[in-house]
C-alpha cells in the first residue's frame, strides 16, 4: 500500500520565540522536523511531502530528506487545514495518507503503522490524556463515538475540562481527505483553516471515524514553546535509557544523561550521572562510564571503564581499557585490548598496542605505538614542528621514562628505555637505553 506522508512545518512558531523557524528548534541535538522525517522514512513504500512556507529554504537546508520528497509550498500561514489543502494535488490517487506535525518528533513507528492500517475506508485519529491538557485541541465524544473536536481558543469551559486530547495526526485514503479539505472554514476566533476541523466534517459525511488513544504521553507530546521542548527534550533521553534498561544497562539516573544521536549500549554496562554519548556511538557490554564523561562518534568495546569528566571522541577504545579521570582520547585514536590512559592524558591520532599505559599528564600525538609500552608522566610526543605533524612510532615493550620530549619523526625500538628526562631527537634502536639530558653536576656553593 502506498503512503503518502503529509508534514506540516510552515508555522513560525511564535511561542518558541526563536530564530529560526520552530520545526527547526533542536531536540537531542537534531531539529524536531528531521526526527519526524527519519520516522516516516521507515513506512515502507512511503512518500514525504513536507509543507514549508516561514524561512523555507532554511528548512529545506537543514534536514536531511528520503529521494523522491516533494516539498510543497503554503505561502501564507492560513492553519493547518490550509497547510493539507496546498498538498492535495500531489497525492497519488489509491494512496493512503498520514497527515503528520512537525513539532510532535517522537511519534513511534509502530503506532503509525497501527493508525494507517485502521485508516483505511475510515479516518482515524490518534488522541491521548492529559491531566493538564492546556493548548492542545480537546477530542468531543457523543456517546462512544468522537463527534467533533474543539480548539482551546473555542472551547467553552467545560470543553476545556476534557482530557483526551489531539495529537494532531491523522490516517484516511486520498481520496477522502481531497472530499474532505476543501470544506474547511475559517470562521473561528483566528481566522484560521482548522485541520481538526475534518472530524466534524467526516461525521457529517457519514465517514467512520477510528481512534488510537495512547496511554503514554511522551510519544505525542508536541513543542509550541520552551518549556515544552525541554520537556520533549528530557523525555527523549529517558525513554531511550529505559529502551537500554529493558536489555539489562542501568543508570544512575535517567533524568541525568543524555543520548544525542545513533546510540546503542550494551547489557551490564551502567552510566553514571551526566554522561553524554553523542554522533554514533557504540558502548559495548559490562562497561562503566563514570560521571560526566562525553563520548562522541566512538566505539568502546567491552568491559571499558572511563573514569569521570574524560572526553572520548572519533575513537575505537578496545576491550578492557581504563581511560581517566580527565582524560582526552581523540579523534582518531584506536586503543587496542587492556590499554590504560589516566589522569590529564591527551592522545590523538594515535594507535596504542595492547596493554600499553600513559597514565599521567602525557600528550601522545600521532603516535604508533606498540603493546606493553609505558609511557612516564609528563612525557610529550612532539609531534609539530611549527608547520607539519610528524610520527612517533614506538616498538612494543619500550619504557619512556617520565618527562621525556620524544621529537618526531622518531622511531624508537622494541624494549628500549629512554631516561626520564631526556630530549630524544635521533632514533633509538631496540634494546637501548636512551639518554638524551645534560649530566647532573653537584657545585659547591658553601
Ligand atoms: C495543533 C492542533 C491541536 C493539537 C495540537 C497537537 C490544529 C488547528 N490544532 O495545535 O488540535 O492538539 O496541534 O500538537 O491543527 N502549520 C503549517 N501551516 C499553518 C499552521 C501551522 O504548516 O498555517 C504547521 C506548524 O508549523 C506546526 C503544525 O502545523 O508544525 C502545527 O501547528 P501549531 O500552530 O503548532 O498547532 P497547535 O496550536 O499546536
Ligand atoms: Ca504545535
Amino acid at each position: 500500500m502506498k503512503i503518502d506522508v503529509i508534514i506540516l512545518a510552515a508555522g513560525k512558531g511564535t511561542r518558541m520565540g526563536s530564530n529560526t523557524p520552530k520545526v527547526l528548534s533542536e531536540l537531542a541535538s537534531k531539529p524536531l522536523l528531521q526526527h519526524v522525517i527519519d520516522t516516516c522514512s521507515q513506512l515502507s513504500n512511503s512518500k514525504l511531502h513536507i509543507v514549508v512556507g516561514v524561512g523555507k529554504n532554511q528548512v529545506k537546508q537543514s534536514v536531511l530528506t528520503p529521494k523522491g520528497t516533494n516539498w510543497i509550498s503554503q505561502n501564507k500561514q492560513l492553519g493547518t487545514g490550509h497547510a493539507v489543502k496546498q498538498a492535495l494535488k500531489s497525492l497519488r490517487p489509491g494512496a493512503m495518507t498520514l497527515i503528520m506535525y512537525g513539532d510532535v518528533p517522537l511519534v513511534n513507528i509502530k503506532t503509525l503503522k497501527k493508525l494507517v492500517s485502521i485508516g483505511k475506508n475510515n479516518l482515524s485519529l490518534l488522541t491521548f490524556n492529559l491531566d493538564k491538557p492546556k493548548g492542545y485541541g480537546r477530542i468531543l465524544r457523543r456517546g462512544n463515538k468522537v463527534a467533533a473536536i474543539v480548539e482551546e481558543k473555542e472551547a467553552s469551559t467545560t470543553e476545556k475540562e476534557i482530557t483526551e486530547v489531539n495529537s494532531g495526526i491523522i490516517s484516511t485514503s486520498a481520496k477522502i481527505l481531497k472530499e474532505l479539505i476543501p470544506q474547511i472554514k475559517n470562521k473561528n476566533s483566528k481566522k484560521e483553516y482548522y485541520l481538526t476541523d475534518v472530524i466534524q466534517l467526516a461525521t457529517e459525511n457519514k465517514i467512520s471515524i477510528k481512534t488510537v488513544n495512547l496511554d503514554s504521553t511522551n510519544e505525542v507530546l508536541g513543542a509550541n514553546d520552551k518549556q515544552e521542548l525541554q520537556k520533549l527534550e528530557r523525555a527523549y533521553h529517558i525513554n531511550i535509557a529505559e529502551e537500554f534498561m529493558k536489555k539489562g544497562a542501568s543508570f544512575a539516573d535517567t533524568h541525568r544523561v543524555e543520548f544525542r544521536g545513533k546510540v546503542t549500549l550494551g547489557k551490564n554496562s551502567f552510566l553514571d550521572i551526566n554522561v553524554i554519548v553523542e554522533g554514533e556511538s557504540k558502548i559495548g557490554k559490562n562497561c562503566f562510564i563514570g560521571a560526566g564523561a562525553v563520548i562522541r562518534n566512538s566505539t568502546i568495546g567491552d568491559g571499558v571503564r572511563v573514569e569521570p569528566y574524560s572526553v572520548i571522541e572519533n575513537s575505537s577504545i578496545g576491550e578492557d581499557c581504563k581511560i581517566g579521570p580527565f582524560a582526552h582520547v581523540g579523534p582518531e585514536t584506536w586503543l587496542d585490548k587492556e590499554v590504560e590512559i589516566g589522569n590529564y592524558v591527551e592522545v590523538k591520532r594515535s594507535k596504542l598496542g595492547s596493554r600499553t599505559k600513559a597514565k599521567h599528564l602525557a600528550y601522545i600525538g600521532d603516535g604508533e605505538v606498540g603493546s606493553s609500552v609505558n609511557i612516564g608522566a609528563g612525557t610529550i610526543f612532539v609531534n609539530y614542528d611549527g608547520k607539519k605533524k610528524n610520527k612517533t612510532k614506538v616498538g612494543s615493550g619500550a619504557f619512556i621514562g617520565s618527562n621525556s620530549a620524544l621529537i618526531a619523526p622518531l622511531q624508537i625500538g622494541k624494549n628500549s628505555m629512554i631516561g626520564a628526562g631526556s630530549v630524544v631527537t635521533e632514533n633509538v634502536p631496540e634494546n637501548k637505553l636512551a639518554l638524551g639530558r645534560s649530566r647532573q653536576r653537584n657545585l659547591k656553593i658553601r
